[in-house]
């Protein structure tokens, strides 16, 4: 991880953006732009002219961050992340992260997209990540101690914060709708998953995978900031049905389950 560019990236959002300090960051998964039509936006700033951040290459990745309004609070949407296998390094996938903790977010809300391991979640289904298995191969703190992401051993075992997990819930109740529960499994991707390698993960315990969110997790949680997680299943993992997998269907059920999305993360900003 660069903290060279990491620092001047943080200057050039406090700068354009002209924030000093923000409530809370959100950071939004393949399908997820949209919902930054739910808030007030007071400013935006292209990820290219953020040096750590780049345009991002997945396709429902905006590459945008807005600096945003809900009632008294003001928090950045970062709309589209960078991961892990686009073969950057950590530097681009920690930035939304460590912006969050300089400019003293005291609550990091992840969002992405991910295939149902648990043959109980369907596409369009939201679940409300407990837990997780990084199963990447890689950690981000791996590197020189920085003190910005706490002790060297940081404790994780309570990542995502049972306020939030609360929270969530008592927002999608009120938008009548029930959220799923479970554990989320992080893969390296770019490929998806074997049938063999699902099957191991149900073992393991997983609900549901993806190849985002978890570096994100531990990196807020290392440096003390609240983690609330919400993955959209977009369809079943492989194997699980007979359905082939693309990127096309993972859109596709963002797009079909975006006012349910919306009308919860507008009523958790709150
Ligand atoms: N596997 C990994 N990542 C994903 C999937 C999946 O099935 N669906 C959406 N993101």
């Amino acid at each position: 991880m660069d903290t060279t560019i990491l620092d001047q990236s943080l200057q050039t959002v406090q700068h354009q953006l002209a924030i000093e300090a923000i409530d809370q960051v959100m950071i939004l998964g393949s399908g997820w732009s949209d919902i930054a039509e739910a808030f007030e936006i007071r400013a935006e700033l292209p990820y290219e002219e953020i040096p750590a951040m780049g345009a991002p290459e997945v396709r429902g990745h905006k590459g945008r961050l807005l600096l945003a309004a809900n009632n008294a609070q003001s928090f950045l949407i970062f709309q589209g992340r960078r991961h892990w296998y686009e073969g950057l390094g950590w530097t681009p996938v920690a930035l939304p992260v460590y912006v969050a903790k300089c400019l003293g977010a005291k609550s990091v809300l992840l969002t992405n997209a991910a295939g149902g391991i648990n043959p109980q979640l369907a596409p369009g289904d939201l679940m409300v990540i407990t837990d997780h298995i990084n199963c990447m191969g890689h950690n981000p703190l791996v590197g020189a101690h920085n003190t910005i992401w706490g002790p060297r051993f940081p404790d994780q075992s309570t990542i995502y914060t049972p306020k939030l997990r609360a929270a969530l819930h008592h927002a999608a109740k009120h938008a009548g709708h029930n959220l799923h529960e479970g554990v989320y499994v992080a893969a390296s991707g770019p490929s998806y998953e074997t049938p063999a390698e699902i099957r191991m993960f149900r073992m393991m315990g997983a609900d549901a995978i993806g190849m985002s969110t978890v570096p994100e997790a531990i990196l807020a949680s290392a440096a003390g900031m609240q983690v609330a997680a919400l993955s959209c299943i977009t369809n079943h993992a492989a194997g699980v049905t007979n359905a082939p997998l693309g990127h096309e269907e993972v859109l596709a059920a963002t797009r079909e389950a975006m006012p349910i999305m919306k009308a919860i993360l507008h009523h958790v900003v709150t």
